[in-house]
């Protein structure tokens, strides 16, 4: 059997705090990374770095030990987004996101690059995360776009879409996390942004969980940019965060 990513949760190791490095340099994201490592459990690197520091952050930010989830939503015909996740894979990404709107070919197309590439390379499968109805997005956006005017109704059908096309995982909101919990196989893993701990000032997350909640909600992975990156003391925020999970 293939084996899959990420490992350490089986052992009951696994720190499930992944670190957005929502920075613009190369520079800073570096500096962000070489701190939070020992406290973190993986990198969140998204478009905004990305596209100012290209693929070699990626390297880099995976040279200090810890695990990359490349956050770039690929949403392309099938044989693209195949493409796009062999190449994210041939940086050695642990996690990566395509958006569960591109329809059930293409997400079959994505996991089955993210396993063949992955087998090629000798590395274990990363988790291909299917992103549902963005956080941004309400009835009138979704009316915009010709779809039915209920953001949670499209969110449960995409998310069993993405399942049935046999994807591993899912970004959602933490408000998602028991609804989704209540019919997806337990294996799926849910990756859960909008965290906060109470602590730092009000900003653009208006739907948040503290960390516990959402660990005890069923989220496997806790995003978190601000309260980590903005803090006085990221590498504090970062274990203070950690020891609140017990
Ligand atoms: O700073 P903050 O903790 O709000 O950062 C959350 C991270 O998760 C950002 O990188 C943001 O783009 C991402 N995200 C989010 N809400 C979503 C999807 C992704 O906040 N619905």
């Amino acid at each position: 059997m293939a084996r899959v990513y990420p490992r350490a949760m089986a052992t009951g190791t696994h720190n499930p705090i992944i670190a957005a490095l929502d920075v613009p340099t190369a520079e800073q994201a570096l500096t962000l990374a070489a701190t939070l490592a020992p406290a973190v459990g993986a990198f969140k690197i998204g478009g905004e770095l990305f596209t100012a520091a290209g693929p070699d952050i990626v390297r880099r930010v995976r040279d200090t030990g810890a695990a990359v989830f490349l956050d770039l939503k690929f949403h392309d015909i099938p044989n693209t987004v195949a493409k796009s996740v062999a190449s994210a894979l041939r940086l050695d990404v642990q996690m990566l996101t395509i958006h569960t709107s591109g329809g059930a070919e293409m997400m079959r197309a994505a996991e089955k690059s993210a396993v063949a590439t992955a087998q090629q390379l000798g590395r274990p499968v990363p988790l291909v995360l299917g992103v549902t109805v963005l956080t941004s997005s309400d009835a009138a956006t979704l009316a915009e776009i010709g779809c039915e005017p209920d953001p949670a109704g499209q969110v449960t059908r995409l998310a069993r879409l993405a399942v049935s096309a046999g994807l591993r995982g899912l970004v959602c909101s933490p408000l998602e996390i028991v609804t989704l919990r209540g019919f997806l196989p337990a294996h799926v893993q849910l990756v859960t942004p909008g965290i906060r701990t109470g602590a730092e000032k009000a900003d653009d997350q208006k739907r948040t969980l503290t960390p516990r909640e959402a660990m005890a909600a069923g989220a496997n992975w806790l995003v978190i940019g601000r309260p980590i990156y903005a803090a006085e003391n990221p590498r504090a925020a970062a274990e203070k965060i950690l020891a609140s999970l017990g």
